[in-house]
């Protein structure tokens, strides 16, 4: 039995038909609600491996780099207007590509990249169904871009083609159970602003009084508090997108599957860590089920995690990987035990600040403050781990010392809390 990706009932896909139509509409969104609003800081690290070894740590490539900490080539398929001019800050050492239909957002995007001064970024107004890379990026970021597309499994399988052999896409679609208000909603508008496809915001008016009425204790007046006070970007993405796609762990992996993909390790993100819903590993009290649990393959298991947290488990945010790569990313199970094998040693960095003058002119300017990175304690729960940590010592004598449990779940949480890109606290010695 074949999960199917394409619910025409439940998604808001009425206007997928092609990828012509889809990107008409897109663009017409994004000129006149470019994403995302305005981001009031871009950092820029001084250290230019301090990403590039962050990466390479939580995709799971813990011994050996697989995107090269120097003169990698990364491509951002979908970019918004900051992403790329992000990530080129981020990955000083890289080229960097970012590709977007939108003309406005292009030129916001060039804008930004002028102001921060950032050489080795590349944008173009490129649609990301039309494009020819073959085998050129060592990692590939598509975030918030696959699911609003007419046909999504043939745009993955052009962005799995991009892939160099050995590298890493780090993709992020909706997940279905977090889904059901907006895409709900979408398809009620299309029925209520017919007249005024075109005018969008026409449409935002509308949406917002709609939803004011909803009852209270509802899904719907959930959705309407979670987007009060947000910037008409954001309640556009949320109530008036033209197209919306979503998925589960099972959907989303086989049509990774089809494109000769593989979902390879969660992307820990800030999303998920704002909401508190960023593990999936489930703790299972009764003993038998957490071991069943446990036995399970990380798919399997994912999905697991996926139906039983509903509503509040992680956005599906994955690295993945082609089947045909000879740096494989292990299964958590192996990781757990290669992280506790390892010695790291803290990581920091001093960064700089590019920070928004909202005066008239918003532009970017570089701050007069640098500040030591990560600025943050790591989470109280790991932070005995992280003072012990000494450059000598492998986990494994740090958490016999602390007397922590080395099971699988208890392992990987610490890890995704010391060594993900969300928390990138540890690195190699
Ligand atoms: C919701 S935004 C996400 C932006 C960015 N990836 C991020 O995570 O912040 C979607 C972006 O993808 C762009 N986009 C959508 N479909 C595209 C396509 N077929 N080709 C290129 N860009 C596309 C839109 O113009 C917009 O910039």
């Amino acid at each position: 039995v074949s999960a199917s990706a394409v619910d025409q009932d439940g998604q808001n896909v009425d206007l997928a038909t092609d990828d012509k139509e889809v990107e008409r509409l897109l663009t017409a969104f994004h000129e006149v609600l470019p994403w995302p609003w305005k981001t009031m800081r871009l950092r820029s690290p001084l250290d230019a491996e301090f990403y590039p070894r962050a990466l390479n740590i939580a995709a799971g490539h813990l011994k050996e780099p697989a995107v090269p900490l120097t003169e990698a080539r990364i491509w951002v398929a979908g970019c918004g207007i900051v992403q790329a001019v992000q990530t080129a800050l981020d990955y000083p050492n890289a080229q960097v590509v970012g590709s977007n239909i939108s003309q406005r957002e292009v030129e916001l995007a060039h804008d930004i990249a002028n102001q921060v001064g950032a050489q080795n970024l590349d944008v173009r107004q490129e649609n990301i169904n039309a494009v020819d890379y073959a085998a050129e990026f060592d990692y590939v970021i598509c975030t918030g871009v696959l699911h609003h597309q007419a046909n999504p499994p043939a745009t993955l399988r052009l962005v799995a083609r991009s892939l160099k052999p050995n590298g890493i896409l780090e993709l992020m679609v909706y997940n279905r159970f977090h889904r059901f208000a907006t895409s709900a909603f979408q398809k009620a508008m299309r029925i209520m602003t017919i007249e005024s496809e075109d005018d969008h915001f026409e449409q935002l008016r509308v949406a917002r009084t709609l939803l004011g009425e909803a009852d209270e204790n509802s899904s719907m007046r959930r959705l309407h508090d979670q987007i009060a006070g947000m910037p008409d970007v954001a309640v556009g993405d949320a109530l008036i997108y033209p197209v919306e796609h979503s998925y589960t762990v099972r959907s989303l992996a086989e049509m990774a599957t089809a494109s000769g993909l593989r979902l390879a390790t969660p992307r820990v993100n800030p999303f998920d860590e704002v909401s508190g819903a960023d593990e999936w590993e489930l703790r299972i009290a009764d003993p038998e089920l957490a071991r069943r649990y446990e036995r399970l393959d990380d798919q399997n298991r994912w999905y697991v995690t996926n139906l039983l947290r509903l509503e509040r488990s992680p956005l599906l945010w994955f690295f993945l990987q082609s089947n045909d790569t000879k740096r494989n990313i292990p299964d958590q199970a192996t990781l757990a035990g290669e992280f506790l094998d390892t010695v790291f040693r803290r990581n920091s960095t001093t960064l700089r600040s590019y920070l928004l003058d909202s005066g008239e002119r918003n532009r970017y300017r570089l701050s007069r403050r640098s500040v030591e990175f990560p600025s943050r304690k790591p989470d109280p729960g790991v932070l005995d781990i992280y003072e012990m940590i000494d450059g000598t010592r492998s986990m494994r004598e740090i958490f016999r010392d602390l007397g922590l449990p080395v099971d699988m779940a208890s392992v990987n949480r610490a890890r995704t809390r010391l060594t993900s890109m969300q928390f990138p606290y540890l690195t190699i010695t």
